[in-house]
């Protein structure tokens, strides 16, 4: 059936299918430059790779009590109770998610952060939480900050569409204590600050020994692992023993290969220049590379037949990662799911090659999204440890490698063809809330020990 289409369908897929490859060569072009890059981060030389000391090493697993997390950077804004009961168990007791308006993510500090003390006001009542005792806080907040301390740390700058002015420059634990006491909440001593992917690796890492990478692959995508210190040179001098785990901002990573449609989609972000892997591989922006692609095809005919389908796809916003991942989870013969889906759109009576080819694309852009990722945790494995000797857990967190069909399968393959029998020394684990229960972790140690070997001084 597909041959019917007209031959401009198979030139135009066979060009998008030569946009969005990821060669052999490519993944060990990311691998090397991976490394430099990385090298470069550390040693306090301009990279890609910010290289941030969390102030954290992976700490033991006997950590107990009850603890409020904040998580700021997906979607919603998270506020979370979560319960260590040592011997590495973590719960999470309650949880309220809220929608963070474009006003306070466009806005200002002030905004932003009241509202934030608004839900934590909201989930301590909703969660009939005792504000008599005193609960340790941990801000999971998942943008590039140069932390000085494990509770303190100023925004270098915004990604994933925050905007908010007087923010960049500014301590975050500052100013979250500023909207606390502006909103009279007296129950929260806020201990520690995380960010998401350290969060991830403290909370597998307290339960598998192995873990040594911790990955987001959700609304943006960054990584994490632990570094000798002795490694760090731009920290010589401060401490030389010992191992501190890097947020490496891998999102900004720059030596990729890019198309048109991921020049368009940074020319038109509010961080243009920035944020490249992140802007090719995470949630936040494949539904709109994909959007954009549906609708040249839908404009030169290729695709639905006739141009009313249009509109339905030329706002940004329009079609998102879900959409994509509802699609390529249909695997009924006629691909019904699709139909409903477009239906529910106002497209109907569409035809099986039609389904199929918007089934094909939403494989291809989310396809080189997998095998980028996988390049970088190789990159960042085989940075730690280059002849693969030992075993490595990578703790992963996120709805892109959670719900996304087929994500981590593409993603093996890679390292089945990079590593040959080697790659099962590498296990791609789901941890669902790591980034709360780690950062509950890390709050724990933070405050419960004024000298403890997992917090640097
Ligand atoms: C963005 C942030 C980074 C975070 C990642 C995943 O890349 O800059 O700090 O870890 O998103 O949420």
């Amino acid at each position: 059936m597909i041959a019917s289409y007209p031959a401009a369908w198979e030139a135009f897929m066979s060009y998008l299918k030569k946009l969005f490859n990821v060669t052999e060569n490519d993944i060990k072009g990311i691998i090397r430059d991976f490394h430099s890059e990385m090298q470069k981060g550390l040693s306090g030389h301009e990279s890609s790779l910010k290289m941030i000391p969390s102030f954290v090493d992976r700490p033991q697993g006997t950590e107990k009590g009850k603890f409020i997390v904040l998580d700021l950077g997906g979607t919603n804004f998270r506020v979370l109770g979560v319960a260590l009961a040592g011997k590495g168990n973590s719960s999470v007791f309650a949880v309220s998610k809220f929608v963070i308006k474009k006003e306070c993510m466009e806005g200002n500090a002030k905004l932003l952060f009241d509202f934030i003390a608004d839900c934590i006001e909201k989930f301590l009542t909703d969660n009939k939480i005792d504000e008599k005792k005193l609960y340790d806080l941990a801000f999971t907040f998942s943008f590039p900050v140069e932390q000085t301390d494990v509770a303190a740390g100023k925004l270098i700058v915004w990604t994933k569409g925050f905007t908010a002015k007087g923010v960049v420059g500014e301590d975050v634990i500052v100013l979250l204590n500023e909207a606390l006491k502006r909103k009279g909440i007296k129950c929260i001593r806020v201990a520690a600050l995380a960010n998401d992917t350290v969060g991830t690796l403290v909370a597998k890492s307290y339960t598998d020994k192995d873990c040594d990478i911790g990955v987001i692959l959700g609304t943006g995508t960054n990584a994490c692992y632990p570094e000798q210190i002795f490694n760090i040179s731009k920290w010589r001098g401060i401490r030389s023993k010992g191992n501190i785990i890097i947020n490496m901002e891998w999102g900004n990573f720059d030596k990729l290969r890019r198309n048109h449609y991921d020049k368009d989609i940074d020319d038109e972000s509010p961080n243009p220049g920035s944020q490249y892997l992140e802007k090719m591989v995470s949630g936040m922006y494949l539904g709109e590379i994909t959007r954009r692609v549906i609708y040249d095809l839908a404009h030169r005919d290729i695709l639905f037949c006739g141009k009313k389908t249009l509109n339905i796809f030329s706002g940004k916003g329009s079609f998102e990662t879900k959409d994509m991942s509802l699609i390529q989870g249909d695997t009924s013969d006629n691909l019904e799911e699709i139909e409903e889906y477009l239906a529910e759109l106002g497209i109907v009576k569409t035809t099986l090659p039609d389904k199929k080819l918007l089934k094909n694309v939403c494989e291809l852009i989310a396809t080189r999204a997998a095998r980028v990722s996988a390049a970088a945790i190789a990159g960042v494995i085989t940075w730690m440890d280059p002849e693969l000797m030992r075993r490595h857990t990578v703790g992963i967190d996120g709805s892109l490698f959670e719900k996304y069909p087929g994500f981590s399968g593409i993603m093996e393959d890679v390292f089945n063809n990079l590593f040959n029998a080697k790659a099962k020394k590498i296990r791609l684990e789901m941890v669902k809330d790591g980034s709360g229960k780690g950062a509950a972790i890390i709050a724990a140690v933070a405050a419960s020990s004024e000298n403890s070997p997992y917090i640097m001084k």
